[in-house]
């Protein structure tokens, strides 16, 4: 039988595998998506809350990933990075992740970390950087990033962000919230980033 961690990393491939870009297959290419599932204690969020609305505003191909996260969301590790020193309580209150594989995820893999973030409606998340290389996807359209000395861009659903090593990138919602899955590789895949710049 199915475990729902083995139908999260299968999900979470199908919702990677419909879009087509060079980045993120020179990512994937070489993945090996057989990983040895760890037995984690789930961690509960108070952002777990939005998962229904990020659910719904999901493009159809990503739906079945955001709709298996929001059934199970009480059985999974969610985990956030920062504290409400870093950007406040509110922020806290608005964000998580969830790392699907990786070396402290639901599966094991010391080459490549891959799970979704959550953030609430009007966030912003500061700029930062770390040295791991990052793609981001987002599930859920209508938010806006910027990576460099770049302003921030407007990005739908399906769209590859990718980001460097070591460049400064931020992200801040609109009216809804964001749901989007990640990959991280080449760093140590559990660091904190460096932050520069400010909540707002
Ligand atoms: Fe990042």
């Amino acid at each position: 039988m199915t475990t729902i961690f083995e139908e999260l990393l299968d999900r979470f491939r199908d919702a990677q595998a419909t879009v087509e870009d060079e980045r993120l297959r020179d990512f994937t290419s070489s993945l090996c998506w057989s990983m040895p599932q760890r037995s984690l204690e789930p961690n509960v969020l108070k952002s777990s809350i939005l998962l229904d609305r990020t659910t719904e505003l999901s493009s159809p191909s990503f739906r079945p990933l955001a709709a298996l996260v929001a059934k199970h969301r009480n059985e999974l590790r969610w985990g956030q990075t920062y504290t409400p020193a870093d950007f406040g309580q509110h922020f806290i209150d608005n964000y998580g992740w969830l790392e699907v594989f990786g070396t402290r995820g639901h599966f094991a893999n010391d080459q490549m970390a891959g799970g979704l973030l959550i953030l609430g409606p009007n966030i912003v998340y500061p700029d930062h950087h770390h040295v791991a290389e990052e793609i981001y996807i987002p599930l859920t359209g209508g938010t806006e990033w910027r990576k460099g000395e770049s302003g921030f861009v407007p990005r739908a659903a399906g769209e590859v962000i990718h980001h460097p090593s070591n460049v400064n990138h931020a992200m801040r919602t609109g009216a809804e919230p964001l749901l989007a899955l990640y990959l991280w590789r080449g760093g140590p895949l559990a660091a904190r980033s460096t932050i520069t710049g400010k909540a707002e």
